[in-house]
């Protein structure tokens, strides 16, 4: 198996596993100023990647994702079925047969961001994923630039990403559900974008786990 694909898995079953285990506590962070069903969402649409695991077609990283895509698409409702299926399915396509560097690891998170936006209507600001997601790959673009291993940019992009969601703190809902309670959503943290932070902090701890069992050298 490649090195690129091996750690595609490792990312998103990391995903699949953190969507399962906190589908409690999504959904209650939804609730505040949603209506409390994105950990269950969530939940159900990463249960079945997990359930289908060693199923999924695996030619490529690409087609993995791409594979993913389409199982949470089918499988979650409401607003987070289009945005999550759309974000795995556009990182597969921007992925194509290649192996993953950082350039194309950007690539595929700018495309995630763009489908997610272009489904969505959303734009940065909205208090949504994506002022969670946005920072975190300016951050991962800037940290692959100043030369950092993997591992560190990992680390640096869930440092971001918490600090991140921990900013949308203040701001005002303009989409989805909450967006209906308007200035009453200022003062709590967004859902999806504290869920992309405590991925990204799972994330974190999978890659130096991973890296301490498997002596591959970083590219
Ligand atoms: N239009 C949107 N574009 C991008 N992200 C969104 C949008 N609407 C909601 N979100 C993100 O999804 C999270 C909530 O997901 P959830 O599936 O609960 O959607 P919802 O807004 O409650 O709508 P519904 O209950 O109809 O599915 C929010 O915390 C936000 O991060
Ligand atoms: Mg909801």
């Amino acid at each position: 198996m490649s090195a690129s694909l091996a750690r595609t898995e490792l990312v998103v079953r990391t995903i699949a596993q953190t969507a399962v285990d906190n589908e409690t506590y999504f959904g209650e962070l939804d609730a505040v100023v949603g209506d409390g069903d994105f950990g269950y969402s969530l939940a159900r649409g990463f249960e079945k990647v997990l359930e289908g695991w060693d199923d999924i077609d695996r030619t490529d990283p690409g087609t993995f994702l791409k594979k993913t895509g389409m199982i949470i698409s089918s499988r979650i409702g409401g607003t987070s079925g289009p945005i999550w299926g759309t974000a795995f399915l556009r990182a597969g396509m921007a992925a194509g047969s290649e192996e993953v560097d950082g350039a194309r690891l950007v690539a595929m998170l700018r495309s995630a961001v763009e489908g997610i936006m272009a489904r969505g209507q959303a734009e940065l600001g909205d208090k949504t994923l994506l002022d969670a997601l946005v920072p975190m790959t300016d951050r991962i673009e800037a940290e692959l630039a100043a030369g950092a291993d993997s591992a560190a940019v990992v680390a640096a992009a869930a440092e971001t990403a918490e600090q991140a969601a921990e900013a949308t703190i203040p701001m005002v809902a303009r989409r989805g559900r909450a967006a209906y309670t308007g200035e009453r959503s200022r003062g709590s943290v967004d859902a999806g974008a504290r869920a992309v932070a405590v991925i990204l902090a799972q994330i974190s701890r999978a890659w130096t786990d991973q890296a301490g069992t498997d002596k591959e050298s970083d590219a």
